[in-house]
């Protein structure tokens, strides 16, 4: 579908907050089908840089698969390119960006002239859930979709509703793995909560409820904050 935005509105910058299979990557793409705010997950750029077999994404490999978060230069470097296109001149849904204090000051300067973080929303689900989320989690190699074997499973075991690509299980989605990326989690990113707090952008939102409540809940603060109104629309709605 294509979407078009009323021209006064300013960028929408959204940091989707929450442990490693929190549902930040569910959430994000439910978001994004909804009112086509880009979709930028730093997760997916370092694995589609793995799948091309680039530079970037062997030595991304070498922090992932230990659980570890990627340097900061080529992670940064990455996230501005990104930005830079032209389909974020509304603004992103951003997914796993920024995940420690350096991060959140480059986001800052990537943003200065374009209105800043507008919402954080953190979703909140515990380690145990985690858990059982991520080691049940499988993804399509051809789209990106995320399933769960148990909790949202596709159609025929193994094989994508959308596309029919073959679903398959993360290498870093091993348990001692997820154990080093929840470590990482609670060391680096969590700090990012109370900074958020305090510039007022912070939305905590229960991430044990099914996903479609879920995204009720997020679309309920959104449109809350006033800020629904400044998303991207289907071009057939407005003409
Ligand atoms: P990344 O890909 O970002 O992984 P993550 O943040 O650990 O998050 P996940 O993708 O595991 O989970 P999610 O919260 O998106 O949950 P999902 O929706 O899939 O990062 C991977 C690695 O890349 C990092 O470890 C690091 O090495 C590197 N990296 C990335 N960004 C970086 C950065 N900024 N700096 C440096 N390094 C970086 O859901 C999980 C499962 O639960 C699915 O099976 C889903 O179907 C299910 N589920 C979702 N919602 C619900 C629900 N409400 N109820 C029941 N089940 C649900």
């Amino acid at each position: 579908m294509k979407f078009t935005r009323p021209m006064a509105n300013p960028p929408l910058f959204l940091v989707f907050l929450g442990p490693p299979g929190s549902g930040k990557g569910t959430q994000a793409r439910l978001l994004h089908e909804r009112i086509g705010l880009p979709h930028v997950s730093t997760g997916d750029l370092f694995r589609h840089h793995l799948k091309n077999n680039t530079p970037l994404g062997l030595l991304a490999r070498q922090y992932m698969d230990r659980g570890e978060l990627v340097p900061d230069g080529v992670t940064v470097d990455m996230v501005a390119d990104r930005l830079a296109q032209s389909d974020a001149a509304c603004g992103a849904i951003l997914d796993g960006f920024p995940r420690n204090l350096a991060q959140v000051v480059a986001l800052e300067a990537m943003l200065a002239d374009r209105g800043g973080v507008s919402l954080a929303p953190l979703f909140a689900v515990s380690d145990e859930e985690v858990m059982r989320r991520i080691t049940g989690r499988r993804t399509c190699r051809l789209c990106g979709a995320i399933y769960h074997i148990e909790f949202n499973p596709p159609k025929q075991p193994g094989v994508c509703d959308a596309d029919g690509g073959e679903l398959y299980q993360r290498d870093d989605d091993r348990p001692e793995t997820v154990e080093k990326r929840l470590y990482v989690y609670y060391k680096q990113t969590a700090p990012l909560i109370g900074y958020y707090f305090a510039k007022g952008v912070l939305a905590e939102i229960d991430g044990t409820q099914p996903p479609e409540a879920v995204q009720a809940a997020l679309l309920q603060v959104l449109t809350d904050r006033g800020l629904l109104a400044r998303m991207p629309v289907p071009a057939a709605v407005t003409g």
